[in-house]
């Protein structure tokens, strides 16, 4: 504890001031004793203005310029100041009581015994050192929580940005196994935010389902090729084989419930063939035991393929995919889901417009197989 001793002392008759620090400086363990002079409630407070370390004031009443009351009144509502404990000296013991209400620390009586004035003032000063030590230690520890929770913050943003890149990594790993053009899965992806946000999903809900929705072919991966790359059409045993893309592309995300766009991705993979009537796999889930998220890349994946072009046919128009649509209304689809989608179909119109396969750009290695699987 830093052993400095501060005292300001306040009183209109300078003969005081130096009997109280004769008095002080006289008595032992008070060796690193300054005493700052003020002769009046404007000079103290001029003072304490410019210095900040002072460690106890002892205040005389009756002073003219700024008296005791108004001086101790202007202390204690001051932010800083008011920490600083004030002895008030007085002869008059009904002073007493309106001083300490104000909320001076202490109070001397005149005339006082310089012991006790030391030991009253050593009392304060002590509590005073101590109470600035925690105020120390408080500020101190906020500014380390500051510190820390930004660099708490900076890591989270950093983790969810490497779960956002891995889940897009994946996405395009998928890709190179699935038939479809790397354009349908960006489109699918938002064309998935958009009806989450239309479906009053939380924006952090939204921008998972953004990231997630492009691994929802992601089982591919473990399609054996002399299944996936068959060209003419698959035998009923191969279809199932093919179906299996949606419980392997579960397994493959499973486990990393802590990754909300990864567990997201896993429900996503597993439930996108589910049908709202429980005729869908892998799992044969029902209305709305099947997630949203489901629920949701159901619509949009089935609403641009039939509304794209591929190798083996033409786009349909907007109107006969929705009419197509519509008439699986409840059977594949969440019916309050697809009215919504179809409610605001241009807004989907324009997403799926606006991200067109770049022609040469988006060769599909797979081309002939597709070709071949249809004539066949
Ligand atoms: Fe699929
Ligand atoms: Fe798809």
């Amino acid at each position: 504890m830093n052993t400095d001793i501060r005292v300001l002392v306040v009183d209109d008759d300078e003969f005081n001031i130096d009997l109280i620090e004769v008095m002080l400086t006289a008595l032992s363990g008070l060796e690193d004793l300054t005493i700052l002079r003020a002769l009046n409630g404007r000079e103290a407070l001029d003072i304490l203005e410019q210095s900040s370390d002072i460690d106890i004031i002892r205040l005389d009443l009756e002073m003219p310029v700024l008296n005791g009351f108004d001086t101790l009144q202007l202390l204690k509502r001051h932010e800083r100041m008011r920490e600083i404990p004030v002895i008030v000296v007085t002869a008059d013991k009904s002073e007493v009581l309106k001083t300490l209400t104000m909320g001076a620390n202490d109070f001397l009586a005149k005339p006082y015994d310089p012991q006790e004035l030391k030991l009253r003032v050593m009392n304060h000063v002590r509590i005073k050192k101590l109470s600035d030590i925690t105020r120390d230690m408080n500020d101190a520890l906020e500014r380390e929580v500051v510190k820390k929770t930004a660099a708490l913050q900076k890591a989270l943003v950093l983790s969810q940005e490497a779960e956002y890149e891995i889940s897009l990594r994946l996405g395009k790993a998928a890709e190179y196994r699935d038939l479809e053009t790397g354009m349908h899965t960006v489109r699918i992806s938002h064309l998935s935010r958009e009806l989450a946000h239309l479906a009053g999903m939380t924006a952090e809900d939204c921008e998972i389902l953004r990231y997630a929705s492009p691994l929802h072919d992601v089982g591919k991966i473990g399609i054996p090729d002399h299944i996936l790359l068959k060209p003419g059409k698959l035998t009923a045993q191969e279809y199932e084989i093919m179906r299996m893309h949606a419980a392997i592309g579960g397994k493959i995300l499973s486990g990393a419930e802590h990754f909300p766009v990864i567990e997201a991705g896993r429900i996503i993979a597993e439930q996108h063939h589910e049908r709202w009537d429980g005729n869908g796999y892998p799992n044969r889930l029902k209305g709305t035991d099947i997630h949203i998220y489901g629920r949701i890349v159901m619509i949009v994946d089935v609403f641009d393929a039939l509304a794209s072009e591929r190798p083996y046919k033409k786009a349909f128009s907007i109107e006969e995919t929705a009419t197509l649509m519509l008439k699986d209304r409840g059977v594949f689809f969440d019916p309050e889901l697809l009215d919504l989608f179809m409610t605001n179909l241009e807004r989907f119109v324009v997403i799926k417009n606006s991200l067109q396969d770049i022609p040469g750009c988006e060769h599909n290695p797979f081309e002939e197989v597709l070709k071949s699987r249809h004539i066949a």
